[in-house]
């Protein structure tokens, strides 16, 4: 939506004109009923900035769905799609453009809803300010904390506080008293640089864009007024030259361009630009956008460069100024705010997305998470929906990253769920950790081929998972003699053993399960390393950390076997009485009965363990052996 009253026919000019103003980012906070969207619409109306035909569905829209009666509901406005409307419930951020004489603005409009966190770490990532929304009625609330919170942990500088429906408070200045006393208390550490109170009635108009005369005790600026005064970042033009490359193009020989936009600085013809994660340097030749080459660029345009020297820049790199070069690590402490209904579990693999890079990473240690009334550091052994904690993180290949204070573009990234590819979290990145830097790789001359071929064998790691009494133990007991037999190295690695030793001090929770499997698998992995065979019979019943074992392994050395026995016919069999005492109550989170066991999807063995002797399936799983061998 863009002001069409500034329009008077000569598009250039026009477009001039809006190119001179600067342009302010914010986005609105609060919960459900606060008026967020009321509030929005407000402002767009004011500003006369709503199309006549739109204004036209609008009115019939509200004497549809309305709730204010005759008046038109300005939360329609902004609530969007129609078919949102008839859920009843907005979904995702939406951006709304619009501009007064002095300024643009972008606002993203993020609904208050359970995903609320989700949807304002994705819209706040670039806004320069926050309006938190605060109902007279009722008082900063405990989501008002998490948003001021979590707006201070995304770098926003600026935040006005509107205390909201102050007509239904009678306008008392008693009441914004208080409420400003009250956020002002709490928000003292936050680092804002500015916190504007303002009491206001969007639906009515209130301290909005016009001056209400219902509060003559009110002396400070009004909504449009601020917006158009507060001071506004241009300073990522002013930080090192970042840019992450999203495409190596190769139109010809000769030609070898790096696509992307800069993320912050500026470059120039002749400049020396560094290979983030290689240090490999080289000076810029050329650079080329849509509109012809240009002799330099800055902080947000979209550019090809061209350099003097061929040098290796795979996408998923960074270019960055050479006397200012990024961290490269694969360990780092970050702020992660978790917005999934399935908790964070330290240990578990999931995926990082950097806005140049994708790795698979896993929580290391989650030191704390964050108390939002209290900002208290307290112990946690999973981070659950809308919650921030302290992490560290180890990423499977190394990353390159700034800490989010000093550049937000590269300091930040995105968690995504393995199996669901849901965004799951978002980080901001503190630190490197410097034991990555110091722990290095020890090269070794007996190394694994050498292991292996004085075996005589191609190693192994064979992960029977299946439900407690499936038969696992039997089964890789049962393999293992037939190997032995045959003259293999083998070694088994149970379950139960394990927990005697290794695992002693885990219990059957979803995070100790995780760390249990974790454990496991770097082991197998030492194993496999040795020249072994090895034979893994644990329950291992989730998905992601059976992938994330996969993972570790090199290609073809993984063999996942699915014992797979009915429930009831375990708990028939019940070896060693467990599904009775679980059913009676007496044990906890046990597999099948009340913790979950998620089947394989595509094992490389699936066998049915009813109506077949254990002697019968284990000599399957030797063909399965035999048959890979011969393949290589
Ligand atoms: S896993 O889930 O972490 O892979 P693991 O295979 O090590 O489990 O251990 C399972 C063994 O612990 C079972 O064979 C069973 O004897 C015993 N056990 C005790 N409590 C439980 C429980 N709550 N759930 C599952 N197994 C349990």
């Amino acid at each position: 939506m863009t002001d069409l009253s500034d329009f008077s026919g000569d598009m250039i000019e026009y477009l001039a004109v809006q190119e001179q103003k600067t342009l302010l980012r914010f986005l609105t906070c609060g919960s459900v009923d606060d008026g967020k969207s009321t509030l929005i619409g407000r402002l767009l109306y004011d500003t006369k900035l709503i199309f006549e035909d739109q204004l036209a569905s609008l009115e019939r829209d509200s004497a549809k769905h309305g709730t204010t009666g005759e008046d038109i509901d300005f939360a329609l406005l902004v609530d969007g799609l129609e078919s949102e409307r008839e859920q009843g419930i907005t979904i995702d951020v939406a951006y709304r453009f619009f501009a007064t004489a002095k300024r643009k603005f972008i606002v993203a409009d993020t609904p208050g809803h359970e995903e609320y966190t989700r949807n304002m770490a994705t819209g706040a990532s670039t806004a320069d300010l926050a309006v938190v929304l605060v109902d007279s009625r009722q008082g900063i609330l405990r989501q008002t904390r998490r948003h001021s919170y979590i707006a201070s942990l995304l770098g926003i500088r600026h935040i006005v506080v509107a205390i909201n429906k102050i007509d239904l408070m009678g306008f008392s200045q008693e009441v914004y008293d208080r409420i400003v006393a009250d956020y002002m208390e709490f928000a003292k550490d936050l680092g804002f640089e500015t916190v504007v109170p303002i009491p206001m009635s969007a639906r009515y108009g209130d301290n909005v864009t016009v001056r209400s005369e219902n509060m003559p005790w009110y002396k400070g600026p009004v909504l449009l007024e601020h917006l158009e005064a507060v001071p506004v970042e241009s300073d990522m033009v002013e930080k090192p030259f970042r840019m992450p490359v999203q495409l190596v193009t190769r139109p010809n020989l000769n030609f070898r361009g790096f696509s992307g936009q800069l993320a912050s600085g500026r470059i120039a013809v002749g400049d020396m630009v560094t290979v983030a994660k290689s240090g490999q340097a080289s000076k810029v030749k050329l650079i080329s956008t849509m509109d012809g080459d240009l002799p330099s660029a800055e902080a947000g345009q979209a550019v090809t460069l061209v350099l003097e020297d061929e040098i290796e820049v795979s996408r998923g790199n960074i270019l960055v100024a050479p006397e200012a070069r990024s961290s490269v690590a694969d360990q780092f402490q970050a702020k992660v705010i978790w917005f999934d209904a399935e908790a964070m579990i330290p240990g578990r693999s999931y995926i990082l997305r950097t806005e140049a890079d994708t790795t698979s990473a896993t929580v290391t240690a989650l030191k704390y998470h964050v108390n939002v009334n209290t900002f208290a550091h307290e112990a946690a052994k999973t981070l659950r929906m809308n919650e921030v904690g302290v992490c560290n993180f180890s990423t499977q290949s190394p990353i390159a990253f700034d800490a989010y204070r000093d550049n937000r573009a590269t300091g930040n990234f995105v968690i995504i769920d393995r199996l669901t590819n849901k965004t799951v979290g978002a980080g901001m990145i503190d630190f490197p950790l410097r034991r990555s830097q110091n722990v290095q790789w020890q090269a070794v001359d007996v190394n694994k081929q050498a292991h292996a071929e004085l075996k005589a064998q191609k190693p192994a790691v064979l992960w029977f998972t299946g439900l407690p009494g499936s038969g696992k133990s039997t089964l890789a007991n049962t393999l293992e003699k037939l190997l032995h037999a045959k003259g293999k190295h083998t070694y088994l690695l149970d379950g139960d053993n394990i927990r005697h030793g290794l695992s002693r001090d885990l219990g059957f929770t979803a995070e100790d399960r995780v760390e249990n499997i974790r454990r496991v698998a770097e082991v197998a992995r030492l194993m496999a390393d040795a020249g072994l065979i090895v034979l893994v019979s644990f329950i291992s019943p989730f998905r992601s950390e059976r992938r994330l074992a996969r993972e570790m392994m090199d290609d073809g050395e993984f063999i996942e076997i699915f014992v797979d026995t009915p429930l009831e016919v375990c708990a028939e069999r019940d070896p060693k009485g467990l599904y009775k005492k679980a059913r009676a109550g007496e044990i906890e989170n046990f597999t099948g009965v009340s913790s979950p066991y998620e089947v394989p999807e595509s094992p490389e063995v699936h066998l049915h363990t009813v109506g077949h002797d254990p002697f019968e399936l284990a000599s399957r799983i030797e063909d399965y052996l035999t048959r890979m061998e011969r393949k290589d």
